[in-house]
């Protein structure tokens, strides 16, 4: 997962300074441009699948591309597109992005340091017991915690607190990152919304990337989890939309059987890595199942 590949060097180079190093028209032209990197860290980024996607999407540009599983947005950073509808569960990824749209630009010097994080953590979690986790402050701490804690992870207790430690990485390239305002353009015609996926409303002309989270594993994305059930609900809810659909997974057995029963072409794909919560780094195959798309 992405997250966990997380490499200060590689960042420091091509950070969301690189948005302002491409200009508008020529980001818009090509899709070889260089995409601007995701703000955040976030498990299950996709960005390693862009150069697959390119190929269903490219024809269909023209159209929405609905998200209802965004994350980190490494798919829309990476393609693009004009129009977008962009749905996450989680209220404070979603809170970020909204302020980024509205050009966030952060006040405060940010320290990759024990202490500061753990006050920051508790600031959040006073903001979130006061209801006010939906504010400018609340997508500050949200930026700060998700790049200084481990691994990006965004993952509370039962009190409902996050209640992830310190990151302790040797660097982290924040300082260039503090100005978020090359997202509102990129943003403008993005609209953002913080519901469960299938309250997602689809025009039938939508090309649809669904990410949901994997049917094993890692499912802490947010309290709830993500049950078989949800698999089984996304993969029918989409089974019906008439436009493209490209559905991605881990290509677990199961999850193959139930594509391949509703229909959908499956393409395998093997991950650069894949980082598990114990560090096992294997490959995994991953599956792109696909609809009213050439196969
Ligand atoms: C694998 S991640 C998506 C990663 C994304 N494609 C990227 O490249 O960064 C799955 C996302 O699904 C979200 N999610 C989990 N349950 C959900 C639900 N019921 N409805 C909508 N989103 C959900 C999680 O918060 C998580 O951000």
């Amino acid at each position: 997962m992405r997250s966990a590949m997380y490499n200060p060097r590689a960042r420091m180079l091509r950070s969301i300074a690189d948005v302002d190093a491409v200009a508008p028209a020529e980001r818009a032209a090509s899709p070889d441009a260089a995409a601007p990197r995701p703000p955040l860290k976030w498990a299950g980024g996709k960005r390693w699948q862009i150069p697959h996607l390119e190929r269903y999407w490219r024809p269909h540009a023209h159209r929405r591309l609905v998200e209802p599983f965004c994350g980190g947005l490494a798919v829309a950073l990476g393609l693009k597109p004009a129009a977008a509808l962009l749905n996450d569960v989680n209220p404070h990824l979603i809170n970020f992005y909204q302020r980024l749209k509205r050009g966030l630009v952060l006040s405060e010097r940010m320290v990759n340091a024990k202490s500061p994080y753990y006050s920051a953590r508790e600031e959040f979690n006073r903001l979130l017991a006061e209801g006010r986790g939906d504010t400018k402050r609340g997508a500050e701490l949200f930026y700060y915690l998700n790049r200084t804690g481990y691994n990006g992870l965004c993952r509370f207790n039962r009190r409902g607190e996050f209640n992830v430690p310190f990151g302790r990485y040797k660097t982290i390239n924040y300082f260039t990152t503090k100005d978020f305002r090359p997202y509102v353009e990129i943003f403008r015609h993005w609209r953002f919304t913080n519901t469960d996926f299938d309250d997602v409303p689809l025009d039938p002309d939508d090309f649809v990337y669904a990410d949901p989270p994997y049917d094993v594993e890692f499912t802490h994305y947010s309290t709830g989890g993500f049950s078989w059930d949800d698999q089984v609900r996304t993969a029918r809810w989409l089974a019906k939309h008439p436009g493209p659909v490209v559905l991605s997974n881990q290509a677990t057995p199961k999850i193959r059987t139930l594509y391949d029963s509703l229909g959908y072409t499956l393409h395998v794909l093997h991950a650069p890595r894949r980082i598990s919560c114990t560090g096992d780094r294997t490959p995994a195959a991953e599956v792109l199942a696909t609809r009213n798309l050439p196969a």
